[in-house]
């Protein structure tokens, strides 16, 4: 079966969070994100022009493979037509953003119909939105400003792929290149936003800034929705594996489904690239650590070296397991779920998009590691596969690579 050794032979380091908290959702975490800050994300999103849930599909070949009772895969490769899940978090910041500078402009509640009206154009056009990205966030604050009519300036780090970077022009932003990693180039989006008057929407929130990163894991509960709206019927998950960079995606992952099911809330495993494991060094250290990123990651969408204050707060609770995972076992990961194993579907997934599948297939081979994560033949597994091509010629090349061996 194609790719199906180089899987096998998966390892990863792991870390039990001796930290987790059991029990329901805390109440000094909603504040940092709430019911009502998710379900407003939901009911203004799913108004948005060509919103659409994105396909769930069951992996039966790969349940097989990791000895579990079913796999479901949440695909966001066709979210909204810029190919990952991030398009619903930073557009969804952008819009509070521009909702609270327009109310602050004009003295009067703005409304997210008012903005969707076209009301405030001239004063939209006047407001300049920033961020730094790795490709994924820029393109929905990008996609976002066009949408709403703001301006949208973009900070990349030296290794971001051209094609990203072209994805994020095409959508009228002005991107600069930095010389330095995607760490550097959030200091630098925060400093020139500080000097020029932009507003920065960022998806990782740091000292001094924090609240516009809830309402970018907000957003991402969008997705969380749909996955429940398409299990219904069959057995809630068990286990979710999920991509870690800064932490957004599997903190807001952990809010929502820890307030839908309390104490029987599924476990929680971060997976993140062994080149940028902030979030296992946050773990081990039992509060949020700083690593140093020499050496980019395969995995672009994860190559962050700090984690989001934030989402720590939250994944410091409620996360159950840590995992890394090196850039050698993503292509055979890709080219896996490309294959569409054994009656699977063919799935395209990007580079960022398949850690968490990597950690659920070495975490079922480890038999220390599958029985402390209550990992079995009853398990039902949730995976979010957080991204298609995103840069379509990288990832051709990638599976062309690993298809010669
Ligand atoms: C495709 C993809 N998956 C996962 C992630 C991880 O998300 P977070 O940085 O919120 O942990 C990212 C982040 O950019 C991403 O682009």
């Amino acid at each position: 079966m194609s790719g199906f050794d180089n899987i096998a032979s998966i390892s990863v380091k792991k870390f039990h969070n001796n930290q987790t908290v059991s029990g329901p959702y805390p109440e000094a975490l909603n504040s940092i994100l709430g019911a009502e800050d998710m379900a407003e994300a939901q009911d203004e999103i799913r108004q948005w022009k060509d919103y659409e849930p994105t396909a769930l599909y069951s992996l039966k070949a790969a349940a097989d493979i990791a000895g579990v009772a079913s796999i479901s895969y949440k695909d966001e490769g066709t979210r909204f037509g810029l190919g990952s899940f991030k398009a619903l978090g930073g557009a969804y910041g952008l819009l509070k953003l521009l909702q609270s500078e327009l109310s602050r402009k004009t003295g009067q509640s703005v409304s997210f119909e008012d903005i969707r009206s076209g009301q405030y154009d001239s004063l939209m056009s006047e407001i300049t939105a920033v961020t730094a990205t790795d490709g994924n966030h820029g393109r929905s604050v990008a996609w976002g400003a066009k949408m709403f009519g703001c301006k949208c300036r973009i900070y990349i780090h030296s290794d971001v792929s051209q094609g990203r970077q072209r994805a994020m022009e095409a959508l009228g932003a002005k991107v600069t290149r930095i010389a330095g990693n995607y760490d550097a180039s959030v200091q630098r989006a925060a400093t020139d936003a500080g000097e020029n008057g932009w507003h920065v929407v960022s998806d990782t929130s740091y000292e001094g800034y924090k609240i516009i990163p809830k309402y970018v894991l907000a957003g991402y509960s969008v997705m969380m929705a749909e996955v429940i709206f398409q299990l219904k019927g069959a057995p809630k998950p068990t286990h979710v594996f999920l991509q870690g960079g800064v932490g957004g995606l599997a903190s807001a992952v952990c809010t929502f489904l820890w307030q839908k099911y309390g104490a029987d809330r599924p476990k929680i495993i971060v997976v993140e690239p062994d080149r940028a494991p902030c979030l296992i060094a946050s773990a081990v250290a039992g509060k949020p650590m700083k690593v140093d990123v020499t050496e980019e990651t395969i995995m672009a969408g994860l190559s962050c070296g700090e984690v989001s204050i934030l989402s720590w707060e939250i994944l410091g609770q409620g996360a159950d397991g840590f995992m890394t995972i090196a850039d050698s076992k993503v292509p055979n990961l890709m080219l896996y779920l490309a294959g569409g194993q054994q009656g699977d579907p063919k799935i395209v997934a990007g580079e960022s998009a398949v850690a968490g599948l990597g950690g659920l297939l070495a975490a079922a081979r480890n038999k220390p590691v599958a029985s402390a994560l209550g990992l079995n033949a009853d398990s039902h597994i949730l995976l979010i596969g957080t991204e298609g091509a995103t840069d379509p010629e990288l990832y051709q090349q990638i599976i062309d690579g690993v298809k010669q061996g």
